[in-house]
């Protein structure tokens, strides 16, 4: 069936990488059939008006208020997943209408997976992080990059179809990590009232956790893994930049990176005189980080880019997040990598409305979600406030009803900033505002000075290695493989083995790149990419991990996890179909059981096996997912412990990992 909103044209499409080792789509010429927005069906910019909720924070529909005694009439109403529409060779991506080849498991352009009901031919552990690092904001494309491709296939096999075990018992072996348990000063869960659910968890399950005792493995770090103040490098600051579709995101950190002379003036001429070229002049700072034709075109960000600039304090890493929310999974990716966070609302009036809808506000389901991946810090940008004539009484009513929704997700007010900024007007940037209207009421400080108040979280240099993967670069004539992501625990150099997870294939680091700059070590806290040899580049996947040969990440598919529900209209019950997003990894999940309610406060059950879990309600449920994840549990590691529930394109839960029910053996 055709649906007429929609422009057909035969392609065929090719994922390929441009020199700056960017996914992206060329050559539509041939068969395959791609769909064209017209621009009335286009999912870009909305604008939802004004229909903000006061009371957002009390849940008042009738039916919901009291989990326990409610009675769930219709069995059919399960949180199930928009259907895909199938067509020869192709699948339909149900939230972004994109058509994707039968053999991917997941939407390339917005990351969701496919639907879970479907059993896939494809690789099942095939996680597009969708990320892109600028290095043409870095330093002079190097030989290497010329060459690279970054496939979009990942190879044939998964993790299941893996054999080349170590002969080490990955969970015996895990043992030695829990002695290095984290102690990390971030308060545990995102929201206040989930904060005192217990972690303590009993052991339940032999699988996952019987053969620990086996190993009495003790990590012991190196003296070359702890970082060396004689060294005089800048502490590496990971930024998210999140918030709801047009809010200035990119254009504030294009303004940023020009400010700071990361971008050019012979390269801010050309993004000008294109942008003006094709109608869309406004958008020349979002430019130097929306790099592809489809993201110019439509205007939006699709994939997170990333870009680096010194402050005096920091070395900061921005991750340009899509605001858009059929792009969700992609902002996932990134902000899960995040020590802190710039939440950017637009001041104009019914933009920041839209963003706090509890239906498709993206302010509000990106603060839920940068809270639940362990960010306590944000600075609040208001932006846009050229618009409202850089009004105290808008910044100031903004503050306040932003200000209560940040509370109720767990945000300390001492932990929260706010800074009311013209990106387009370069007001309150980088210098105190030459603005009247602004610099007579505003005194605090600009938004570099913010950025450089903000604590560095603290690092687990002396645990072992962890460095979730969230990109893949392969090198066809070179036939290397390179992994990109951020080390949570742990250091590596150059020489060190690493174990490639969940192949179990042990690899050695060839080289790697800090901001395409070549370097030898890089700690717990550093953005880098890890050239690998010794390894086949099918082996290595985005969603997996690298980690110390012994001290190996789990691998499982089956999960307890203690959640919060957020604002959702549908209860999650037994059967529930969901997608699990674990660092960079994403999974389809079904809730095979709801083991308890529990109390907000005090992390008590309320209720054994209620039949149902309402919006904000607390609850310890049981999943089983389609395939494995690499995944560890919260008490254990709090970046690889970390989840978030989607459906049907909305996140629905955010939670960790209080055990881990099976392995994959
Ligand atoms: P997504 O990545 O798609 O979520 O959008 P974004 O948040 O990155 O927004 P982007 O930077 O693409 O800007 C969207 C529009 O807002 C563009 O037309 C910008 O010119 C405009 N814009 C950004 N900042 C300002 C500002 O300070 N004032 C005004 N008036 N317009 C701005
Ligand atoms: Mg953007």
């Amino acid at each position: 069936m055709v649906d007429e909103n929609l422009t057909y044209f035969p392609c065929t499409l090719q994922l390929q990488s441009n020199k700056k080792g960017r996914r992206r789509l060329v050559e539509l010429v041939g068969a395959t059939k791609i769909t064209v927005f017209k621009s009335s069906t286009m999912p870009r910019k909305v604008n939802y008006g004004i229909d903000y909720d006061d009371d957002y924070d009390v849940y008042e529909d009738d039916d919901y208020h009291n989990g326990d005694e409610y009675e769930y009439k219709n069995e059919e109403r399960v949180i199930a997943p928009k259907q895909e529409v199938i067509k020869a060779g192709v699948w339909r991506c149900p939230i972004c209408t994109y058509d994707n080849e039968d053999s991917m498991s997941e939407c390339d352009i917005c990351g969701v997976l496919r639907n879970p009901l479907v059993k896939f031919s494809g690789n099942s552990n095939r996680t597009a992080a969708n990320f892109k690092r600028l290095s043409s904001l870095d330093m002079p494309s190097s030989e290497r990059e010329k060459n690279i491709l970054i496939e979009s296939e990942l190879g044939a096999e998964g993790p299941n179809s893996s054999s080349a075990s170590l002969g080490r018992d990955g969970r015996s072996v895990v043992k030695g990590r829990e002695t290095a348990s984290d102690s990390g000063s971030k308060p545990e869960i995102l929201n206040s009232s989930m904060s005192s659910v217990s972690l303590s968890s009993k052991s339940r399950t032999e699988n996952a956790n019987e053969d620990k005792d086996k190993s009495n493995l003790q990590y012991k770090p190196e003296s070359w893994m702890m970082p060396d103040q004689a060294e005089g490098r800048l502490s590496q600051l990971n930024l998210a930049i999140v918030g709801h579709v047009d809010s200035g995101k990119s254009t504030l950190s294009g303004r940023l990176l020009h400010l700071l002379g990361r971008i050019s003036q012979k390269e801010m001429h050309k993004y000008e005189k294109e942008a003006k070229q094709q109608g869309k002049g406004s958008f020349a700072y979002a430019w130097a980080l929306d790099e592809s034709a489809e993201e110019r075109e439509r205007g939006i960000t699709m994939t997170v880019a990333v870009a680096f600039f010194n402050s005096k304090k920091y070395h900061v890493v921005l991750l340009d997040s899509p605001g858009h929310r059929d792009f969700v999974p992609n902002m996932i990716s990134g902000a899960t990598q995040a020590d802190a966070a710039i939440l950017v609302v637009d001041a104009s009036v019914g933009s920041f409305e839209a963003g706090l809808d509890a239906i498709g506000g993206q302010t509000r389901e990106h603060a839920q979600l940068i809270r639940s991946f362990g960010v306590d810090q944000i600075i609040v940008v208001v932006n846009k406030m050229d618009v409202v004539e850089y009004s105290q009484e808008r910044f100031d009513m903004i503050k306040q009803k932003l200000g209560t929704f940040l509370r109720s997700c767990g945000f300390k007010d001492s932990s929260v900033l706010w800074i009311p900024v013209s990106a387009m007007e370069n007001q309150n940037l980088v210098a105190t505002p030459s603005d009247t209207r602004l610099f007579t009421w505003f005194h605090g400080p600009c938004l570099l000075d913010a950025i450089d108040s903000l604590q560095l979280p603290a690092r687990d240099y002396s645990k072992p290695l962890l460095m979730p993967i969230c990109d893949i670069i392969k090198s066809q004539s070179q036939g290397q493989v390179s992994a990109c992501g951020k080390l949570e625990t742990g250091a590596i150099r150059t020489g060190s083995k690493v174990l490639v997870m969940p192949s179990r294939v042990v690899a050695t680091v060839r080289s790697m790149e800090r901001d395409s700059q070549v370097c030898s070590i890089a700690r717990a806290g550093d953005n880098v990419t890890v050239n690998l040899q010794g390894i086949e580049g099918n082996r290595v996947t985005a969603g997996g991990v690298l980690c110390h040969p012994d001290f190996l990440v789990h691998v499982a598919n089956q999960l307890e996890l203690k959640i919060l529900v957020l604002d959702v209209t549908v209860p999650i019950l037994i059967g529930s179909q969901l997608e699990l997003h674990v660092h960079h990894a994403k999974e389809a999940a079904r809730v095979v059981k709801i083991l308890s309610l529990l109390d907000p406060k005090t992390g008590k059950v309320t209720k054994k096996s209620p039949r149902c879990i309402l919006a904000k309600q607390n609850a310890v449920v049981e999943v089983v997912l389609q395939g494995s994840v690499c995944v560890e549990e919260y008490a254990k590691s709090r970046a690889l412990g970390r989840v978030s529930l989607r459906s049907s394109g909305r996140t629905v839960a955010v939670g960790l990992v209080s055990q881990i029910m099976k392995t994959q053996d």
